[in-house]
């Protein structure tokens, strides 16, 4: 048995049975419709507002969930029952709650604006993180401003980050989501992919006099970053000195050695400790890039932002708390209805990026099957997050939300105002108009009835029914602001925390990527000698034989 969790199994929990009949009785034949037709509180009871440190708002509408009074008091049980809290509690006291590799999960103090004592092993950490802020600080505004130059004295125009999985996914998100805070004229390019294209691509236009690299790898041995990171100095070799470096290429890193090894000088290393895993380290000096493109005092308000959402879920009662609410509507449709995806559909260009996030944060984060206790879950995990922009999504897969057989809870996420408010902010009340209608369409649906009066005929009826009472919840923001979305991403943080949390499982290790990791080091070496290889299965052999005939 785990220290962090008093129970093995969930499914043995008391609310975890209780909700299993509620989902008979219940749940199954709830119509969200009906519920709001006899409880016109329906809207302000399941709704809940967020405040930022700023004052600006975001709204959460859970309302349109398949959930009634009943429903939400046995899943916040369940919570309560899981130790949600007390779990919560040990991550924000900087225990070691990540127990596969022995470590804390202190993200959250890299957002510890207030300075407040956050201790790992009996040591303060805010002192460290404000110092590595600091320093951030300090190279992003000489970026800006010019006063860094490049071995020709010309200022850096082009920022590429090299780094992969959450040492890349969040710096692309952000940066892309607050393009609108960007300085004209300093661009940035990520560059993850092992595929030379990438990198080739991206170096393409570029010049070694104005490009400053930021390499990117929390461990600094990921074989992709490195050997990105290898080629982009060679790149950079061919038009300047080993001496010119340091000047061009910065680390963010936990690993001080390999960065020196690498020949980059420790004085341009950004660190953070081995308590911040990968997936949530976008608060660390792996968002340096995010510094540099929309200044130190956006990321700051990021930071801000996400500690304000921090307060909100460690203080904010069950019933009431967002994060919880997410959570437990996630495990709701994972395990008593069987769903097996969640939808984040972001009506912001600007967040294109967002759904792809997410799913290295909850799918790296819950993707396990064996419990804090040591045992094969009996219930299912990890929800499969997927994603797109709208309203571009609704002319895509839409239509297998709507009338497909299969259940897939969706979130939605608007802006109230635009950042380009064009043609007199018509784009923008187009877009909304589709974010209140997608939701409104999901639930109500349209039963055969309607689709007669309009005309619909003969075998045509049922190809035009709705069957309505698909669950949506709607994120209503006033402006994404870097504030807005570091709340935003500190929500599904915490959403993610929430269903590990009552499933059991650790959520912070990410056992499952090594196997392949391991494979591909030896399959390289193998690549690289001349004749067949006969070691695989069949399959494997006869691939790696015909893709050496093939490439040779
Ligand atoms: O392989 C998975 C992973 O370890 C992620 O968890 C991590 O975000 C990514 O690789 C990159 O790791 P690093 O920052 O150490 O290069």
């Amino acid at each position: 048995m785990s220290q962090y969790s008093n129970f093995n199994l969930s499914s043995e929990l008391p609310a975890w049975k209780r909700l299993e009949s509620v989902y008979e009785q219940v749940g199954k034949t709830l119509k969200v419709k009906d519920e709001f037709a006899h409880d016109p509180e329906r809207f302000a009871k399941f709704s809940e507002t967020f405040k930022n440190f700023d004052g600006l708002e975001i709204l959460f509408d859970f309302s349109k969930n398949i959930i009634n009074d009943e429903v939400k008091k046995d899943l916040v049980a369940l919570a309560k029952e899981a130790g949600v809290e007390h779990l919560r509690d040990e991550m924000f006291k900087g225990s070691k709650i990540n127990e596969t590799e022995d470590r804390a999960v202190y993200h959250v103090a890299l957002r510890n604006r207030k300075l407040k004592e956050m201790k790992v092993d009996g040591e303060n950490t805010a002192p460290e993180v404000d110092s590595v802020l600091k320093h951030m600080k300090e190279f992003s505004d000489d970026i800006r401003s010019g006063k860094w130059t490049g071995f020709t004295g010309k200022a850096i125009t082009d920022v590429v980050n090299i780094g992969i999985g959450g040492s890349d996914l969040g710096p692309v998100m952000v940066t892309e989501a607050l393009k609108a805070y960007s300085k004209e004229g300093l661009n940035v390019h990520f560059v993850s992919n092992i595929d030379g294209t990438h990198l080739a691509e991206t170096l393409k236009g570029l010049s070694q006099e104005t490009t400053l690299f930021l390499i990117a790898s929390k461990t600094f041995t990921t074989a992709e970053t490195t050997t990105n990171a290898n080629s982009a100095k060679a790149w950079f070799l061919e038009k300047a000195q080993q001496d010119d470096i340091a000047k061009h290429f910065a680390a963010l890193s936990t690993n001080a050695e390999q960065v020196a090894k690498f020949g980059i000088d420790t004085k341009n290393m950004f660190g953070f400790e081995s308590w911040v895993g990968g997936r949530y380290s976008v608060w660390s000096a792996i968002g340096l890039s995010v510094a540099i493109y929309i200044g130190f005092d956006n990321f700051n308000d990021f930071l801000k932002g996400a500690e304000a959402f921090d307060e909100h879920f460690t203080s904010t009662p069950l019933e009431h708390n967002v994060a919880v609410l997410g959570g437990l509507l996630s495990v709701w449709y994972n395990n008593f209805f069987g769903a097996q995806t969640h939808l984040v559909a972001p009506f912001d260009q600007y967040m294109h990026r967002f759904p792809a996030y997410l799913q290295q944060l909850s799918m790296e984060s819950n993707g396990k099957s064996v419990t804090r206790g040591n045992s094969f879950t009996n219930y299912q995990t990890g929800t499969i997050l997927f994603g797109e922009p709208a309203t571009n999504a609704q002319h895509s897969f839409f239509q297998l939300v709507h009338q497909g057989t299969k259940l897939i809870p969706a979130d939605f996420i608007l802006a109230a105002q635009s950042h380009n408010p064009i043609e007199n902010n018509l784009h923008q009340r187009m877009l909304a108009s589709n974010f209140f209608a997608q939701s409104e369409a999901l639930m109500v649906g349209k039963d055969e009835n309607q689709v007669q009066k309009e005309g619909a005929t003969g075998g045509l009826v049922p190809h035009k029914v709705f069957s309505g009472n698909r669950p949506t919840t709607s994120i209503l923001a006033q402006k994404i602001t870097p504030a807005a979305l570091g709340a935003l991403i500190a929500y599904y943080e915490h959403v993610t925390f929430v269903e590990g949390a009552i499933w059991n499982i650790n959520s912070f290790d990410q056992w499952g990527v090594e196997l392949g990791k391991v494979l591909a080091k030896a399959i390289g070496k193998e690549l690289d000698e001349s004749g067949d290889v006969s070691d695989h299965d069949p399959s494997t052999n006869g691939l790696i034989n015909q893709f050496k005939k093939w490439s040779s």
